[in-house]
């Protein structure tokens, strides 16, 4: 065999995106597996401080690759394995028990950012960061000041996974396919969040449209609230019944990569920094928002009701409030 061959192959290095995953426990290692199906990124990077828990979870991982779209599975409890991702996920975090809100998080989550952020932003100072640790909105806003990171660059998944809740609900009440539902949930990954049923529609009919001329009952203002009620819940009752939520996250935190690594431009409500929407300023919160390979290009001025700007303003104020708590 001739010795120049294989590096001449090297020289034809491929270009690949990387997506690195900070934390291996049941969002990190879920994440990474539903990306690894979607073929997100051709390199994923396991980040813990738990050795034997990331090698152990990437070496699973990895075993698993010939069943997907070609990728290379890399894990370890040094922060370099992180070194020039494209996107960086955080996943690691306090840990929600059943009976706590996420809002109860914040403290322990925000002191392990100060500890991760820094050498991470080190490693992969380009990178694309999507916070996924709870509570999402304060830690996102946190970590806008911890890294010093522009806005644009490191953002929050949000109500992604909630609207991805409410749509499902909503197709599920209606009998059409959830991917013919367009609807969002807006302001705090939490308690505090809300439905924008102005907006909302069902293949081009608008939802409010469905309540006054579909079925009778179909939408009315009391299934509207027993859905909302069931979107803000959700997580309590799967945290009661399994200790964890784990797969709808990992794949709605796949669907916020793909969307930044293909550069898609795709509105997904993402918690960012807001700076005067609709009045409302220096606080992160969902609102759909137009995702790309920079980031965060625009947050959507969605017409909304008297009810429905009350509620994102609840929200905001209850997030800085938490926000200011923690010093930021
Ligand atoms: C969820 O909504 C707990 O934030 C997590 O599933």
């Amino acid at each position: 065999m001739n010795d120049a061959a294989p590096a001449q192959l090297d020289t034809f290095s491929r270009r690949t995106t990387k997506l690195a995953v900070v934390g291996a426990g049941a969002v990190g290692s879920t994440l990474a597996y539903a990306a690894l199906m979607r073929g997100a990124a051709r390199t994923v990077a396991l980040y813990d401080v738990n050795a034997a828990k990331v090698q152990a979870e990437a070496l699973d991982l990895s075993h698993g690759v010939q069943f997907v779209p070609e990728a290379t599975v890399v894990g370890s409890d040094d922060i370099s394995v992180c070194a020039d991702a494209d996107v960086v996920v955080v996943t690691a975090g306090a840990k929600q028990r059943p009976g706590q809100s996420r809002i109860d998080l914040a403290e322990a989550t925000i002191g392990l950012m100060r500890t991760i952020l820094p050498p991470l932003v080190e490693v992969a100072p380009n990178a694309i960061y999507i916070m996924v640790t709870n509570p999402v909105d304060v830690v996102t806003y946190a970590s806008l000041q911890i890294s010093g990171l522009p806005a644009r660059q490191l953002f929050g998944s949000g109500t992604v996974l909630d609207s991805s809740r409410l749509r499902y609900l909503i197709a599920d009440h209606v009998g059409v396919a959830v991917q013919n539902v367009h609807a969002y949930i807006a302001g705090e990954h939490g308690d505090t969040e809300i439905p924008l049923w102005d907006s909302a529609s069902i293949g081009a009919v608008p939802l409010l449209e469905w309540a006054r001329t579909g079925p009778k009952g179909a939408f009315d203002a009391s299934v509207r609230e027993e859905i909302a009620h069931e979107v803000v819940n959700s997580a309590y009752r799967i945290i009661e019944g399994k200790g964890a939520t784990n797969y709808a996250v990992g794949l709605a935190g796949t669907r916020i990569i793909e969307a930044v690594l293909n550069n898609e431009h795709s509105i997904l409500p993402v918690s960012s920094l807001l700076d005067d929407y609709f009045g409302i300023s220096d606080v992160c919160l969902s609102v759909p928002t137009i995702v790309g390979r920079r980031g965060v290009y625009d947050q959507l001025q969605v017409p909304l009701s008297d009810a429905e700007y009350d509620g994102l303003k609840r929200s905001a104020d209850k997030l800085r409030a938490v926000a200011r708590q923690f010093g930021f």
